[in-house]
C-alpha cells in the first residue's frame, strides 16, 4: 500500500517536473522568436547613419538628384509631400525609415550609403 502510494506521488512529481519544463521550455521558445521577429534588420544601418556627420552641402545636391521629381525643387511638395516640416513630425529614425524601405508606394526604396543618408538628412533639417 505505502508503496504503491508513494510510486504514484513519484509519477504525480514527474509529471508535474515535466510540465514545468516543458512550459519553460515553449516560453523560451516563445521569447526566442518573438526577439527574432520584432528586431529590426535595419537597425545597424539606421546607427550607423546616425552616428555619422551630415554635410548640408552634399544633401542638397543629392536631394536636387532623387527627391526633387516627387518632392519639388524646393521641397515645397508635387506628387509627394512638402518636407518643410517632416523633421518636428518624424525622427530621423523613421526619416531614413521612410527613405530606405519603400513602404509607401510611389515613393521607391532607395538603396543608399549611410554617409549619403547623413547628409540627406542634414539637408532635411535645414527645411524646417
Ligand atoms: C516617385 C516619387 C518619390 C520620390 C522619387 C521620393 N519620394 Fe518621398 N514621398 C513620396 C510620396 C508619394 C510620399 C508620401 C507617402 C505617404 O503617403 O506616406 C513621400 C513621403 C516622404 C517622406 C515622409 C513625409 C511625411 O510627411 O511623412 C519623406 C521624409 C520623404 N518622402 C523623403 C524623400 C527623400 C529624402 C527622397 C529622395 C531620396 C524621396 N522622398 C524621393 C514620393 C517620392
Amino acid at each position: 500500500m505505502t508503496t504503491s502510494s508513494s510510486s504514484a506521488a513519484e509519477k504525480k512529481f514527474s509529471l508535474s517536473m515535466l510540465i514545468t519544463v516543458i512550459t519553460i521550455v515553449i516560453i523560451a521558445i516563445l521569447t526566442f522568436v518573438i526577439i527574432f521577429f520584432s528586431r529590426n534588420p535595419n537597425n545597424e544601418y539606421i546607427l550607423k547613419t546616425l552616428d555619422l556627420n551630415g554635410s548640408i552641402e552634399k544633401g542638397d545636391s543629392l536631394f536636387k538628384m532623387n527627391c526633387v521629381g516627387c518632392h519639388g525643387i524646393t521641397a515645397r511638395g508635387l506628387v509627394g509631400p512638402d518636407l518643410h516640416t517632416v523633421t518636428s513630425r518624424l525622427n530621423d529614425s523613421e526619416i531614413i525609415n521612410q527613405v530606405i524601405e519603400g513602404l509607401t508606394p510611389p515613393m521607391p526604396s532607395f538603396e543608399i550609403e549611410p554617409q549619403n543618408m547623413s547628409d540627406l538628412l542634414s539637408y532635411l533639417h535645414t527645411l524646417n
